[in-house]
């Protein structure tokens, strides 16, 4: 395995493994205060495309299974990261993770308001490298529909939504601190859409990761403490209303020099 891979699902395997505590691959510290990092708490109930991919059979109860973050883009389907269904992150096949759910309407993981959505089937792009986390997106169907309120648009490719220094937020039940601590309750942070030449030269290939403009964006805060975390892969990415990216992968979280890595949803091709 190469260790893009390892780094990008380190988090997510720790949760599962342990329920919470995520060894960081990288030695540099989040910011202190650092959705997420550096984050806010908001209310699904002002943001309800914002849905949670659960299955307490693979990553326990105590947060209702939640293993990764997914968005509305259809009453019946739900965008998420490629890498959320993978072997790696389920520990098998999707297919054969019986209790597979949706969550939506639900703020607080420990509450039981809103609804958990059965999975009735999936997709994952053809164009996911896992290597490389390019095309890092999937679509789930959901056994039962969702309002049509609860629909976030997909900004189209050429959408002034995606073009540097525009101000964005990702939303997640992830990581609030870059330790192992998960959230129980849905946090959003302000990040800035940024220059590809920023995680270019973050991420150059090698041990950091290759940063691949085609179906990536890269998104952070210049001067640290900002960012997705682990735990919050497949989540949100909006800016001006509309679906943007999806969390994929960084080095850390938070850290100034590491932005956060997104998928471009305009650049990934839909069934
Ligand atoms: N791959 C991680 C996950 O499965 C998301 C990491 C995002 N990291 C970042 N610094 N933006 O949850």
């Amino acid at each position: 395995m190469r260790p893009l891979f390892v780094r990008a699902l380190t988090g997510t395997l720790a949760l599962a493994a342990t329920g919470g505590v995520a060894p960081l691959a990288d030695p540099v510290p989040a910011a202190a205060d650092s959705v997420v990092v550096g984050g806010f708490p908001v209310r699904v109930s002002d943001t309800p495309w914002v849905v949670a991919l659960a299955s307490r059979d693979r990553f326990g109860g105590t947060r209702a299974g939640q293993f990764c973050g997914g968005v509305v883009i259809a009453p019946t389907k739900v965008m998420t990261a490629a890498h959320c269904l993978s072997r790696t992150v389920l520990g098998g096949e999707v297919s054969q993770v019986r209790d597979l759910r949706v969550i939506a309407g639900r703020t607080e993981l420990t509450a039981s308001d809103g609804r958990e959505i059965a999975v009735s089937g999936s997709w994952v792009s053809p164009a996911y490298n896992p290597r490389t986390n390019s095309s890092d997106l999937a679509l789930l169907t959901l056994a039962d529909a969702l309002p049509e309120s609860q629909v976030i648009p997909v900004a189209p490719e050429g959408d002034q939504a995606y073009v540097p220094g525009t101000a964005a937020t990702v939303f997640g039940w992830g990581d609030t601190e870059g330790n192992g601590s998960y959230a129980t309750a849905l946090r959003a942070a302000e990040v800035t859409i940024l220059a590809d030449r920023n995680c270019q030269t973050a991420y150059p290939g090698g041990l950091s990761g290759r940063y691949d403009a085609s179906t990536m964006l890269c998104a952070g805060d210049p001067r640290g403490g900002h960012d997705a975390c682990q735990g919050d892969s497949g989540g949100p990415l909006v800016a001006h209303g509309k679906l943007i990216g999806l969390v994929s992968w960084g080095s850390g979280c938070g850290k100034a020099d590491s932005p956060g890595v997104y998928t471009r949803v305009s650049a990934v091709r839909l069934p």
